[in-house]
């Protein structure tokens, strides 16, 4: 485990740029998997992060040919898919993994991936995004941890989907599986994040016919192939959230540029009812919680456009610091509480029951020894120790490298007091500094 040592209180302030989503980098990248051989696909704005090195071998291991351009942030992928079966080595790494499925199936007509990673944040069964896969007619279980599937006819044909909850990943897997498929898909009760839109977006630009990406009910038209994609990956809404409750926590002052401020409205809207002050303009945040006490928040995170779960265990640091009692409710990720107990040791109390967690406060952090296992867990804690007295060590900081571009350096650059180990990351580029 990689640690940070992290000096508090310090309040936070200045600007901060945000990179390119890593969701969006997930869904577009498997679905690169479709272009025809002699196409070309380029993706731009690329965040340069440990799930996108992830991700790029993946698509090396399945035949394509890919060139990533760190300093520009691009990927460029050429060639062809020439087989079906991953191998555990990157697929277990992540989640997104679960999205070859649709792709491989796609554009071979079957598909060997073995069970995906990610993060440890409570059950994630597959369940939906098998139904999705019966639908078109492909048979799938799973043997010996791989899940194994193959089209019982190929082309696959369209069909009529009705998801029962609206899985972020299988309404991707739909969507790809549609895209190929002959005649019309409808898939009703679709996941609506921006993230879904991107993908149908880019998916469009090579030759697809998807209306209704960001609603609840896509259309998909299958087309007979996919070739050239450019396409500018949207912000990381969820970075740009993390920043945002960061200046909170910390009653800092300051500014996130390059971002989609309509993809937080759920969040701002929450962060000026507890009290802190909020303006946005087209692709800019202000924010200043220099204010010596907040209200309590009600939160219930909820898919798209309701408060992201992602930020829901950083939500919960920021009522600890409000004045009275709050409710933190996750009905996306209902067991998304681990902070909750590495709170304790920090000083803090917290109560949970089944997916709330009950806060009292105001509660003071106080700096202590704590470890997170996934990417949200260890943000909130991060984010915890900048308002902590004295010092703190965070184990698990190679989660935050998995979704946060430079965040040593972007938290240091508005006052974060951090010292990282001195690591080599997967690219075998960049180090961590020493700040
Ligand atoms: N679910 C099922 N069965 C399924 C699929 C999902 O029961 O077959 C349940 C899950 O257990 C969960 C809920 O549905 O309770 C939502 O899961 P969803 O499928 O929407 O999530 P995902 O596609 O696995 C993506 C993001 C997550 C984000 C969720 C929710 C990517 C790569 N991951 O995951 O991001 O939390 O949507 O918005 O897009 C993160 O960035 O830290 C992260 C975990």
């Amino acid at each position: 485990m990689e640690k940070v040592f992290l000096e508090g209180p310090v309040t936070l302030c200045g600007e901060v740029a945000i990179s390119g989503s890593k969701n969006s980098m997930s869904a577009i990248l498997p679905a690169v998997c479709l272009k025809e051989e002699s196409a070309v696909c380029t993706i731009e704005n690329v965040p340069i992060i440990e799930d996108a090195f992830c991700m790029c071998e993946i698509l090396r291991e399945l035949g394509l040919i890919v060139d990533f351009n760190i300093p520009d942030k691009k990927i460029n992928v050429t060639g062809k898919v020439n087989k079906h079966v991953l191998s555990e080595k990157y697929v277990s790494r992540i989640r997104a993994s679960s999205l070859f499925l649709g792709a491989l199936v796609s554009a071979k007509g079957e598909a060997c991936v073995p069970f995906c990673g990610g993060d440890k944040i409570g059950e994630r069964p597959l369940d939906i995004h098998l139904h999705v896969l019966e639908k078109f007619g492909v048979s799938a279980f799973v043997n010996k941890g791989v899940i194994e599937c193959k089209a019982l006819e190929y082309p696959l044909k369209g069909t009529t989907i009705f998801l029962r909850y609206p899985s972020v990943g299988a309404t991707e897997n739909a969507i790809l599986l549609a895209v190929k498929a002959i005649g019309n898909t409808s898939i009703y009760n679709a996941a609506c994040e921006p993230e879904i839109t991107d993908l149908a977006i880019s998916l469009n630009a090579m030759g697809a016919k998807i209306k209704g990406a960001g609603t609840n009910v896509i259309h998909v038209e299958g087309v007979r192939e996919l070739t050239n994609l450019k396409h500018e990956l949207i912000p990381d809404r969820l970075e740009c959230a993390t920043y945002l409750l960061a200046f909170a926590i910390t009653h800092g002052y300051g500014r996130v540029t390059g971002t989609i401020p309509e993809h937080n409205i759920a969040l701002i809207s929450l962060l000026k009812d507890i009290g802190i002050k909020v303006n946005y303009s087209a692709d800019k945040i202000e924010i200043d919680a220099s204010q010596s006490s907040y209200s309590p928040m009600q939160v219930d995170a909820l898919p798209y456009p309701g408060i992201p779960t992602d930020i829901q265990p950083l939500l919960s640091t920021l009522a600890v610091l409000c004045n009275g009692n709050s409710v933190i409710r996750d009905c996306v990720f209902v067991d998304r509480f681990y902070h909750v107990n590495e709170y304790q040791k920090m000083g803090v109390n917290v109560t949970k029951s089944y997916n709330q967690a009950f806060v009292s406060g105001p509660q003071k952090f106080m700096g202590a020894t704590v470890t997170g296992e996934d990417i949200r867990t260890v943000t909130s804690l991060f984010l915890a120790a900048l308002a902590a007295e004295g010092n703190t060590i965070l184990y698990g900081y190679e989660h935050i490298k998995r979704a946060y571009e430079k965040f040593n350096i972007k938290m240091s650059a508005i006052g974060a007091r951090i010292k990282l180990e001195e690591i080599v990351l997967q690219s075998g580029i960049q180090k961590t500094s020493l700040s």
